[in-house]
């Protein structure tokens, strides 16, 4: 234990991933007799676990870390630390231009962080660790989850892709991938402890297996394991790389019953010559043709992107590309972002020659775009009974229930509370922004007889 107990809040900026080893890093914290709390004024030790995608993240933690300096100045005890990728980025300039930061600790060391913070409590001054070679070690998702029916499984880190604008590949490292039991096997103990949708992350999941020893593998095969564990009902992963979304793996999903119809697959640009400067990898029609073979596949099947506007040398004419792109496919759902010149990277060589106002309008021109096809899509679906895993009462509106369909469209609808964690049947009678409005058609069986415990009693 430590004595007196420190309370540690993290506080987190980023993707998924970032999340997730959020979550790792508070159940290492508790093994190691911290206590957590999500009260950052309140907490000895506040961290902050980051991202580096883009200029706009990294400054919002910067300001965030020059509002401790008075707090830093008045309690020498307090401990102020940076973790994650822009700690991997930034390493000692950190500690350099805020004196007060007294942890810089990187994205293949954040395992460390509870012995570094003890180190610190003891009495040691800073301590940066950016190793680059500290092997990858993947630990099993902690019992803290933020619903205890859903949790993320890490199954590849890093990225070998080299994309000309990302950071991702300086600050997360090269790709390596985790072995497929030990993946079945922390799927399987989720299972047993009452988790029912499991979603496999990778900054380049559709890259898994490439490297493992032993008999080759891949995310299709993986899923085809994972799919056979007693208990879950449905399996989700992501992000994707267009490239590497085959022909096999858009078979496994349409074949397998628990691997939700959603796939994130960001094309970036809809421009062949944009595409080409990005080191993609495929053209606009490369695209399409991955697309058009998912609907062939699956009718039904959900696409998710991401877009970036404004790279260097994008015209009037390849953004008009990417609308085009956007309408064509008809995205469920559309990220759309800023090109942001990222230190190290090849495009940060470049000009940034479009004007931030340029980027501005088409960043709303291309959401505005999105919101029309998805308005669409989801007026289509009115009238349709689809299955809905129960996630809570919804935010908005408290007397009703928000769930998700396995195409990853947000579903309100009445119901009483015990159904969460269940997966129902919801008649689709309304659709506003980002919302479908429903009304409860039944239970689903899941397969082996496992109902939802709260609609047994009630039948
Ligand atoms: N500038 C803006 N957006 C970026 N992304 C990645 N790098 C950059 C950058 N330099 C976006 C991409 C990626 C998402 C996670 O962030 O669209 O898919
Ligand atoms: Fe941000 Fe990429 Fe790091 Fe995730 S992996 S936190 S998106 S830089």
């Amino acid at each position: 234990m430590i004595d007196p107990p420190a309370d540690v809040c993290i506080v987190t900026f980023g993707c998924q991933m970032n999340k997730l080893d959020s979550q790792l890093l508070r159940g290492e914290l508790l093994r190691a007799g911290f206590a957590l709390t999500e009260d950052p004024d309140r907490a000895r030790i506040v961290l902050y676990n980051t991202c580096s995608v883009r200029a706009h993240a990294e400054n919002r933690v910067l300001s965030h870390l020059g509002a401790w300096r008075r707090r830093a100045g008045r309690e020498p005890e307090f401990v102020l630390g940076v973790i994650g990728c822009m700690a991997q980025r930034l390493g000692g300039q950190l500690t350099r231009q805020f004196g007060h930061v007294r942890l810089v600790c990187g994205t293949r060391a954040f395992l460390r962080v509870p012995e570094y913070l003890r180190r610190l409590l003891a009495g040691e001054g800073t301590i940066v660790d950016t190793a680059t070679d500290a092997p990858v070690r993947f630990r099993r998702a902690p019992a803290v989850r933020e619903t205890p029916w859903q949790a993320h499984v890490s199954v590849m880190r890093g990225c070998d892709n080299f994309c000309s604008y990302c950071i991702v590949p300086y600050v997360r490292g090269r790709e390596v991938s985790r072995p497929p039991d030990d993946v079945v096997r922390e799927c399987e103990a989720l299972a047993a402890d009452g988790v029912r949708e499991v979603t496999l992350l990778g900054q380049n999941v559709s890259g898994y297996g490439r490297g493992l020893p032993g008999e080759p593998v891949t995310l299709a095969d993986l899923l085809e394991r994972v799919n056979e564990v007693p208990g879950l009902v449905r399996i989700r992963f992501i992000t994707s790389h267009p490239r590497d979304t085959s022909e096999d793996l858009l078979r496994a999903v349409a074949r397998l019953d628990k691997v939700c119809r959603h796939l994130h697959v960001p094309a970036q640009s809809g421009a062949d010559a944009v595409l080409a400067r990005m080191g993609r990898g495929y053209t606009g029609s490369d695209y399409l043709r991955m697309t058009d073979r998912a609907r062939e596949l699956m009718p039904e099947v959900a696409l998710a992107s991401d877009f970036m506007v404004g790279f260097p040398g994008e015209t009037e004419a390849d953004f008009r590309d990417t609308l085009e792109l956007v309408r064509r496919v008809r995205f469920q759902q559309s990220f759309v972002f800023k090109y942001s010149p990222r230190p190290g990277t090849r495009a940060a060589r470049w000009p940034d020659d479009v004007p931030d106002e340029v980027k501005r309008a088409r960043n709303q021109a291309l959401l505005a775009a999105q919101e029309e096809v998805d308005r669409r899509r989801r007026s289509a679906l009115v009238g349709q009974t689809l299955q809905v895993m129960v996630e809570g009462p919804s935010k908005a509106d408290p007397a009703r229930l928000c769930g998700r369909t396995g195409e990853n469209d947000i579903v309100v609808f009445a119901g009483p509370r015990s159904l969460a964690g269940c997966l129902c049947r919801v008649r689709v009678i309304g659709a506003t922004v980002l919302t479908l409005h429903g009304e409860a058609a039944g239970e689903v069986r899941t397969p082996g007889g496992a109902g939802c415990p709260a609609l047994r009693e009630r039948n």
